[in-house]
């Protein structure tokens, strides 16, 4: 497996020259080609005006359905393409029909947005919402979503990595478990793509839903979602428009047959370009070697922090990738990225709301997040060591 050429990303990566990025679970820096192609496409609608461009590059819009399904190992008609990650898994969630008694089944640390959805759908449908136990490593526990499933299981949604931690949740495994329930699997890899090699067909997912920004590198307001053809025809959107379908007499109407029944027709056309060419570039690197690399930046960094007195790491899993969870004794999580901000260091703050099942279970109340990359250094993740702020003596900031 030939390995990433680090000095060639980083001069294809203007921002490493300016700060120390390790926030890709946010929204990593955009690599040179993505922003040209963007920016290229804006030129040309200034140009020639907005449908002109759009009639012009119609093949290079078409191009990120098949660099899309290239990186997922899905079909380009498989693919849907929306404005992020969230609206991409409300289009599938809220598609499909709850009755009262379904239950849902998901894992202890989801993500706020779809646990927000889960309660609403639990009050107007009146479907129960249930937590797989997590196994002894934090990951959820495959047994015990095995037991759990019944013929009342409708959904087994599951994030793949979650927001707050490097935990990587075992997706083929409970793949196979919502195969053998016959349940639907919505499978949010938000902060797995461009991060991990992803295959639908080896995940058994039914759904998956992912941005373009974080490690995909793409730009912001992008996302997508793979529908399998399997349940597509069963999924009616909960939005169409002229796009997604065809009105076809006075009083009916014909929903679109591909996954672009869960598009609306007004796109930012220039950021879809931008999402495809971000998906090429992750291909050209190769999905492996982008994995190893990250991964392997991310267990360098642990392993400093660990070693740093009054530092505790708070990433769980059998398997850690690039996202990596701290706090400093004493500390507000918030003061510390401050200080590694005004350092030149970029990292985010996790907060109890964005994943309340887990941060609550942990009696967290934030954690730090920094999320290398395979385009960032050692060197860098020693300057972000370098600039955290000494414990401090009192009630924890955690
Ligand atoms: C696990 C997970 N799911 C979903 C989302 C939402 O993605 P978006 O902001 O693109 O809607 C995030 C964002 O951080 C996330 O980490």
């Amino acid at each position: 497996m030939a390995g990433i050429d680090v000095e060639r990303v980083r001069r294809e990566t203007a921002g490493v020259g300016r700060v120390v990025h390790l926030d890709n679970a946010g929204a990593a820096l955009q690599p040179r080609p993505v922003v040209d192609a963007v920016v290229e496409h804006l030129r040309l609608e200034e140009e020639v005006g907005g449908y002109e461009a759009a009639r012009r590059q119609a093949g290079r819009i078409e191009r990120t359905y098949d660099a899309l399904a290239g990186l997922i190992g899905a079909g380009r008609d498989d693919i849907a393409l929306v404005e992020n990650a969230t609206r991409a898994w409300d289009m599938a969630f809220y598609a499909l029909p709850w009755a009262p008694g379904d239950r849902i089944l998901t894992a202890r640390a989801e993500y706020a947005s779809n646990a927000i959805a889960f309660l609403q759908t639990a009050r107007r449908h009146g479907v129960s919402v249930e937590t797989v136990p997590d196994d002894a490593d934090g990951q959820l526990d495959v047994d015990a979503l095995r037991a759990m499933v019944d013929e009342r299981v409708k959904l087994i949604a599951v994030t793949h990595v979650p927001t707050q931690g490097g935990l990587v949740n075992p997706a083929a495994e409970i793949g196979k478990a919502a195969r053998e329930a016959g349940a639907v699997y919505l499978l949010d890899a938000c902060q797995s793509v461009g991060q991990l090699p992803l295959d639908v067909g080896e995940i058994g997912c039914d759904l998956l839903t992912a941005p373009g920004r974080k490690f995909l590198r793409g730009p912001r307001g992008t996302g997508f979602l793979y529908c399998s053809p399997r349940i597509r025809a069963r999924l009616e959107p909960p939005f169409l428009d002229l796009h997604a379908a065809t009105w076809t007499s006075a009083d009916s109407y014909r929903v679109r047959a591909d996954a672009r029944r869960f598009e609306s027709w007004e796109a930012n056309h220039a950021a879809r370009i931008g999402l495809g060419v971000a998906a090429e570039y992750a291909l050209a690197l190769g999905p492996d070697a982008i994995a190893e690399r990250a991964t392997r930046l991310g267990a360098a960094l642990r392993e400093r922090l660990r070693a740093r007195p009054g530092v505790r790491v708070h990433d769980r899993g059998a398997r850690r990738c690039a996202i990596v969870t701290f706090t400093v004794e004493g500390r507000d999580s918030q003061d510390v990225a401050g200080a590694l901000r005004a350092a030149g260091v970029n990292v985010s703050v996790s907060l109890a709301e964005y994943a309340r099942w887990d941060f609550d279970a942990r009696s967290l109340t934030s954690v730090v997040r920094a999320s290398p990359h395979y385009y960032n250094t050692e060197a860098e993740l020693d300057r972000l060591v370098a600039a955290l702020p000494d414990p401090a003596v009192g009630p924890t900031g955690a």
